[in-house]
């Protein structure tokens, strides 16, 4: 059978490391795929990476249309990304009947629900393995793996920059803005290192998850976003103290009411084996009804290990060439006409238990009007730290976790500790997970 030709567009870090493994594996890849995969015309506005990688004997050019547009091409590779013009281009390449191989997590969940919609109109593939938790197939567990199961709910660390930047907080006392330069310059953090430590990136990466274990459309916009730039060394070092370690998550769970979907800096048992995650490295815990608690690590970004997921699914799709569209597994787990539209709860009636970090003037009552304040407002107090002050009038840090709260509740209890003349600056609140 004649080999499967690709049309990559991109040749950064992920094109490069697509390139370099299809080359290595190219003939264990054919026994797999039944036939060769062999990319014959790739777009780049970087030729000169194309000698760099040893690229030879493949067309090149600097416009994408023309990969796109080109008959001779059964498989676009979208490693653009961002929103434009990767959306037109995979748009175009599916309106001319090509299957779409794509890592990027913003054209997925901005722009997924119509894509998909046109691909499933045009008969055509759309794969995005590669956009969640870099070379992690959970894409392929829970679409496909967890097909058995009612999902009930799923934590990962799905930005590895994120918590690169926490966990060498955390091991070596480095400062947030040291840490976040090294990850841009080892290839981790976004062209918007914004998309990283805000959370927008995982909050893409959520959205897409959540869609597929919960058969939902994908709602980006719905979801809870918290980056992790307010936290401090301080932070860290009390969570430790108490027990647990700070982590970037992101969570979507099933409720009676609705479906939970939240990114935000999260207290998670030291114990657990979630929270000793640590570097670039991502995981995804995921509870099915049937399963119980199934967890997946690795290697979240980087080249060859975000190829490793990206040239899976161009496996898949040659697999699937032969079969018709409606026998395929659908883009987002579940039929397209059964996607259901259980909505996505708001943030003041989720429930967590909560870490809460103030700093107070040393003198009588505070505690007890704090408490108090607390106390009003159905609050109970897990833990309690008090450091010494050094020097007398000085402020003080006062550290409490609670039990789980509804956070509505705590959004009151902390609108009026706020406005205590003897609290100072804001409350730090970050939120508890005990993943049991
Ligand atoms: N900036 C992303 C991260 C890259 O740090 O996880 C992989 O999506």
């Amino acid at each position: 059978m004649k080999p499967v030709k690709v049309g990559l567009l991109g040749l950064g870090t992920v094109g490069g490391g697509t390139a370099t493994v299809l080359k290595r594996n190219a003939e264990e890849i054919a026994r797999r795929a039944g036939r060769g995969i062999e990319i014959d015309f790739i777009a780049t506005l970087e030729p000169e990476r194309a000698v760099e990688l040893g690229v030879k004997d493949i067309r090149l050019t600097q416009d994408a249309n023309e990969v796109v547009n080109d008959p001779n091409i059964d498989i676009i590779v979208e490693l653009i990304g961002g929103y434009s013009p990767a959306k037109e281009l995979v748009l175009q390449a599916i309106e001319n009947g090509k299957h779409v191989v794509t890592a990027n997590k913003a054209l997925i969940a901005i722009h997924g629900d119509e894509i998909f919609a046109k691909a499933q109109e045009k008969g055509v593939v759309v794969a995005f393995e590669a956009a969640v938790a870099g070379g992690i197939p959970i894409i392929k567990a829970l679409r496909e793996g967890l097909a058995a199961n009612s999902v009930e709910w799923l934590a990962g660390i799905i930005n590895g920059t994120g918590n690169f930047i926490l966990s060498e907080m955390r091991e070596k006392g480095r400062d947030f803005d040291d840490v976040l330069a090294e990850a841009q310059a080892l290839g981790y953090a976004e062209a918007d290192p914004t998309f990283d430590v805000e959370g927008i990136d995982a909050a893409h990466k959520l959205s897409i998850l959540s869609s597929i274990a919960f058969g939902v459309p994908l709602q980006f916009d719905k979801t809870y976003t918290e980056g992790i730039s307010k936290i401090t060394q301080e932070d860290v070092a009390y969570a430790e103290e108490l027990g647990y370690r700070i982590k970037h998550l992101g969570v979507a769970r099933r409720t009676a009411t609705g479906i939970e979907q939240r990114v935000h800096p999260t207290l998670i048992p030291k114990g657990r084996l979630i929270a000793n995650v640590n570097g670039v490295m991502n995981a995804v815990l995921v509870k099915g009804d049937a399963v119980g608690a199934t967890l997946y690590y690795g290697a979240g970004a980087g080249d060859e290990a975000t190829a490793s997921a990206v040239i899976a699914d161009i496996i898949d799709v040659t697999r699937t060439l032969t079969t018709d569209p409606e026998n395929r597994v659908p883009h987002l787990a579940f039929q397209p006409s059964e996607l259901a539209d259980t909505p996505i709860v708001g943030m003041d009636s989720v429930e967590t238990a909560f870490y809460l970090r103030l700093s107070a003037k040393n003198e009588a009552g505070v505690l007890a009007e704090v408490t108090r304040i607390l106390g009003d407002e159905n609050i109970s107090i897990e833990a309690f730290i008090q450091k010494e002050s050094k020097q007398a009038g000085e402020n003080v840090t006062i550290i409490l976790l609670t039990h789980r709260v509804n956070e509505g509740d705590m959004n009151k209890a902390l609108a009026q500790i706020e406005a205590l003349s003897v609290i100072q600056g804001d409350v730090m609140r970050i939120r508890v997970e005990e993943l049991s």
